[in-house]
């Protein structure tokens, strides 16, 4: 509380949330996109949050990247832990394992002496391969439980810097160019009004699915995903955003 004051967060945080339309909003000093130390600071603003949200029997649902691997790293034992189940949002992004969602939801489950499931397939999903991974019993399973999720964590991206990370082809880069595509989540992605340019065909917790979540908490940061940031809370109401100093200012800049 005394650096947030020293640092005049306190304001920027009643700002940003009257801007965004969020309940909550909880803003780490300094930029992300300038030093790691600031992403590990909002994995431990997500760690803490997370763990004073924590109700018994609950289901947590978690998506992948390297912002969410930093709420993992940070996550620490407490009872109502200890009875909840972490479930990836979704399947592989072929992209680095440890950014998985699957890795996460583990690493999340193994520190906090909780239990986790998997989604052992591919984020994107042939026509042929969606339909029948569908009826999968055991992925029936996994995709039933994060419909009965209360609380689902995620990061949120540039839409470019993504399309990149997950070896998008050229036809899919042009698409999201064309559609001025600013942000991803949850395999969507979107323009800076919320309207979805594309969606990776996969399986997982879709925005119908996530209209049910009781608590949707987002955390990103880094001026460069300002512009993501907003179009996301547009189109998903999130209940909690924790983010940075570098993404809030640049959010209010342009207000
Ligand atoms: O790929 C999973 C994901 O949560 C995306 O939905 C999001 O855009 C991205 O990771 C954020 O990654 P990072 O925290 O590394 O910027």
């Amino acid at each position: 509380p005394l650096m947030k004051e020293l640092f005049g967060l306190n304001q920027l945080e009643a700002e940003l949330k009257a801007f965004l339309g969020v309940k909550h909003v909880v803003i780490v000093p300094g930029d992300a996109d300038a030093s790691d130390w600031v992403k590990k600071e909002m994995g431990r603003a997500g760690a803490r949050y997370l763990k004073q949200q924590a109700a018994p029997e609950q289901i947590v649902a978690v998506s992948g990247g390297t912002t969410m691997l930093a709420v993992a790293e940070m996550m620490m034992p407490t009872p109502a832990f200890k009875q909840t189940t972490f479930v990836p949002t979704r399947g592989g992004v072929g992209e680095a394992v440890e950014l998985e969602a699957n890795y996460i939801a583990s690493l999340m489950a193994k520190r906090t002496g909780g239990t986790y499931r998997m989604l052992h397939i591919p984020d994107e999903l042939s026509d042929e391969a969606y339909q029948t991974l569908q009826k999968e019993p055991h992925i029936r399973e996994v995709l039933d439980l994060l419909r009965s999720a209360r609380m689902v964590v995620h990061g949120i991206g540039d839409a470019k810097t993504m399309a990149i990370r997950r070896k998008s082809s050229a036809e899919v880069l042009a698409k999201l160019e064309a559609g001025k595509a600013v942000g991803e989540s949850f395999g969507y992605y979107f323009d800076r009004d919320g309207q979805i340019v594309h969606r990776v065909r996969t399986l997982g917790l879709d925005l119908e699915g996530l209209e049910r979540v009781e608590q949707k908490v987002a955390v990103a940061g880094g001026a460069s995903k300002a512009e993501a940031i907003v179009a996301v809370c547009s189109l998903v109401s999130q209940d909690t955003l924790i983010t940075d100093e570098g993404a809030a200012r640049a959010i209010l800049k342009n207000a």
